[in-house]
């Protein structure tokens, strides 16, 4: 099965009720998933009635248990512990860590479209989500991950989400590349006990290798990365890449 018709079977829902009326963004999408004015355009049309955040397969609940864990290795009594989610499109994720840590977390939910971004914005005013912990922090801002470095200096975040933010990426025929620019910032952007999950439908196979040799790139050092399973969702399995730098990648 190629990867496009494996994330299109994926997020079959989605695609069933929304590409019956926009097939041809649909399929301009699934080979150009690194294109900001596609995103736009996805983001408007599938908000056009009434909002509801949107999950590329899998929510919060799936994949908490790969998340708060590491939240809680990285909390320090004086600190917030400081995470991304990259490409958050209009995922709960980013704002369920926000809500669900009953330690101080700062989290900031960055994407591409400003659409998806602005969406998110206006829903988390109207909602006035209450977090945990009272010194917590939740931020969306419009941001090309490949170049993090602009908004994040080098050590500065403890973990890093990416739900379905590589995948994309990697399918698109113009993507491979931005890939590998959004790997090598986060590990960049990441302290050198921190953490960067990938949670893919890739097979270990794959991205393993990929993982591997993109991270030794560009005057990094590598990083260790390993693998477990989350689960089933709709006949496909999906992972959590969990990726940890080098200590010595940051030079
Ligand atoms: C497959 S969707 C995943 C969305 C969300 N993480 C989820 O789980 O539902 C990929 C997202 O990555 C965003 N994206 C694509 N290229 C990007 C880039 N270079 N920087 C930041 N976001 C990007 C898209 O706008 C889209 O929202």
């Amino acid at each position: 099965m190629s990867p496009f018709s494996k994330c299109f079977r994926s997020s079959w829902r989605v695609y069933a009720c929304f590409s019956r009326r926009h097939s041809s963004l649909i399929t301009e999408l699934m080979e150009n998933m690194d294109k900001r004015s596609l995103w736009d355009r996805f983001y408007t049309e599938s908000s056009s009635k009434t909002f509801k955040n949107f999950e590329w397969f899998f929510g919060f609940d799936s994949v908490q248990d790969f998340i708060m864990p590491l939240l809680q290795s990285s909390a320090r009594p004086d600190s917030p512990v400081r995470v991304l989610d990259i490409g958050c499109g209009t995922s709960a994720l980013g704002p369920s860590i926000y809500r669900n840590s009953s330690f101080s977390v700062h989290v900031t939910c960055a994407d591409i479209s400003a659409v998806a971004v602005r969406l998110m914005q206006e829903k988390t005013q109207l909602e006035a989500i209450q977090p945990n912990n009272p010194s917590s922090l939740l931020q969306f801002v419009e941001l090309d991950c490949t170049q993090l470095h602009r908004r994040f200096s080098p050590n500065s975040l403890d973990l890093i989400v990416d739900k379905g933010t590589t995948d994309a990426l990697l399918r698109s025929k113009e993507g491979k590349g931005k890939a590998s620019l959004v790997l090598q910032q986060c590990l960049k952007a990441l302290q050198s006990s921190g953490s960067l999950l990938q949670f893919s439908d890739e097979d270990p196979d794959a991205r393993l290798l990929w993982l591997e040799s993109a991270a030794l790139h560009h005057g990094l050092n590598g990083a260790d990365v390993g693998v477990q399973e989350v689960g089933q969702l709709r006949g496909v399995c999906y992972f959590c890449y969990h990726v940890t730098p080098h200590s010595s990648a940051k030079c």
